[in-house]
């Protein structure tokens, strides 16, 4: 019986540390929800959507249109740009345009050209945006860039060659 035992508990506790070693955080609800605090958790599939506890009580919360999930993201509590967040294979919802704004959430290039201003959208509505001084809009990037890394010139207005 001794004998027996021992086989088992050679067999199965290797198995059991391989399986912890290659667990892979795939997101999911809370077993609990702690009693005090908000604590967010990743969803399993959707890169936009995610679990809450709120001093214990649990809810399945959405992002805004055009933003994912983020313990830190701060555009709008747990939520923040895409581009920020290794969606990998989660998905992303369509676009829910306004007349300002493609998505609710995001930054858009207000033109092609070298511009110092883009427009950031907010619940469907578009901000005009200041890059920092000297800067200019990079759509690429999704931030503002260095003008002669875009060929602008530096007054970030006009293309060196067109
Ligand atoms: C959670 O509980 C604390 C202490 O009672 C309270 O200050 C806080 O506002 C609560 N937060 C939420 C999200 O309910």
């Amino acid at each position: 019986m001794a004998f027996s035992l021992g086989i088992i508990l050679l067999l199965v506790i290797p198995a059991y540390c391989t399986y912890v070693g290659n667990e892979v955080p795939l997101g999911g609800p809370p077993s609990v929800c702690p009693e005090l605090g908000v604590f967010a958790y990743a969803h399993e599939q959707a890169c936009d959507q995610f679990y809450l506890c709120q001093n214990g009580t649990f809810s399945s919360e959405t992002c805004p249109n055009g933003l994912a999930f983020a313990a830190d993201g701060k555009v709008v509590q747990f939520c923040t740009y895409p581009w920020h967040v290794k969606c990998g294979d989660k998905t992303m919802p369509d676009p829910i345009p306004s007349d300002q704004c493609l998505w609710q959430f995001g930054l858009f290039p207000i033109d092609d050209a070298c511009n110092s201003q883009y427009f950031k959208c907010a619940w469907g509505i578009r901000y005009v945006t200041d890059c920092d001084e000297g800067l200019v809009y990079d759509d690429t990037k999704k931030a503002c860039n260095w003008p002669d890394l875009l060929g602008c010139n530096s007054e970030g207005m006009n293309r060196f060659s067109l």
